[in-house]
């Protein structure tokens, strides 16, 4: 079986890439379970001075598997599970910068991971698109709190509420994201990044992380839990069980 999540080192960077083109890279609880692992190895590594989190060409992610959670939201457990609550732990207490690499399609989860993000590249043909209201329902990840901090209520209501696609141009005006670059100079400019910060005093960097990241960061954690709390409620609620089901047996 292919592994749908890639984990290797480059030098210092710990790079974890989101590995299965066939579903636009759509997330599994395997998938959530292995970046946990790769994040918690990368973190717990003293050689290791930042993590990169890419996709595929034309893919970040589709963001959660629906066939996944239809299985996991009429399961015995209900709502959102572990592994999804474990990386957005992980995400929101990572102590090295995350770079992340976006080209294509970044839906829901795809979109979200990227306000951890110390540094988020996208190409010209990037769409941050939160259909959360559209699938019954509401916004994960902390990004209730984050993207008003970013964007002002209009911009994050647009995203969060009304699900309206954010081209990656404007998301770099709106200072969603860091930089719009090129599809071929994607991955080059994401590890020029990684291998600049590498090189700078690890100390340094990160306390001047810390104490940008310090203020929000409890609030971020609490905002997480209440959104998982009524995302997992949300999941169980006819409403989205007919989403999810719409999704499924779409005539494409
Ligand atoms: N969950 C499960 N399967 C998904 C998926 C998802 N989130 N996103 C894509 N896939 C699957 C498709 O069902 C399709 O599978 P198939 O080839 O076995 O039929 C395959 O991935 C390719 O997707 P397809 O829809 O053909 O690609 P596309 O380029 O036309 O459209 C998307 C891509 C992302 C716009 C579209 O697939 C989509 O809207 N996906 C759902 C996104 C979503 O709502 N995510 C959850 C957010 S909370």
């Amino acid at each position: 079986m292919t592994e749908t999540i890639l984990n290797e080192r480059r030098d210092s960077i710990n790079i974890i890439r989101m590995n299965r083109p066939e579903k636009k890279n759509a997330l599994t609880q395997d998938m959530y379970s292995a970046m946990v692992k790769a994040f918690e190895d990368g973190e717990a590594d003293d050689t290791i001075r930042v993590h990169v989190l890419l996709g595929g060409p034309g893919a970040f992610s589709a963001g959660n598997d629906i066939a996944d959670f239809l299985k996991v939201a009429t399961g015995d457990e209900g709502g959102l599970s572990r592994p999804v609550h474990q990386v957005l732990h992980a995400l929101a207490g990572l102590k090295k910068p995350l770079i992340t690499g976006v080209d294509g399609i970044a839906v829901g989860i795809g979109t979200t991971f990227n306000l951890h993000a110390d540094l988020t590249f996208a190409t010209p043909r990037t769409n941050f698109h939160t259909p959360f209201v559209d699938l019954a329902l509401v916004p994960e990840a902390g990004s209730s709190l984050l993207v008003p901090n970013l964007v002002g209520h209009q911009k994050a209501f647009a995203l969060l509420a009304a699900g309206i696609p954010i081209p990656a141009e404007d998301a770099e005006r709106a200072g969603l994201i860091w930089k719009v670059v090129a599809e071929d100079a994607l991955e080059t400019e994401v590890f020029a990044a990684a291998e600049a910060l590498a090189k700078k005093p690890p100390e340094a960097l990160r306390m001047a992380r810390e104490l940008l990241k310090k203020t929000a960061r409890p609030d971020v954690i609490s905002r997480i839990e209440e959104e998982i709390h009524l995302f997992g409620e949300r999941m169980k609620s006819s409403e989205a069980m007919a989403a999810f089901q719409a999704f499924m047996t779409r005539k494409k």
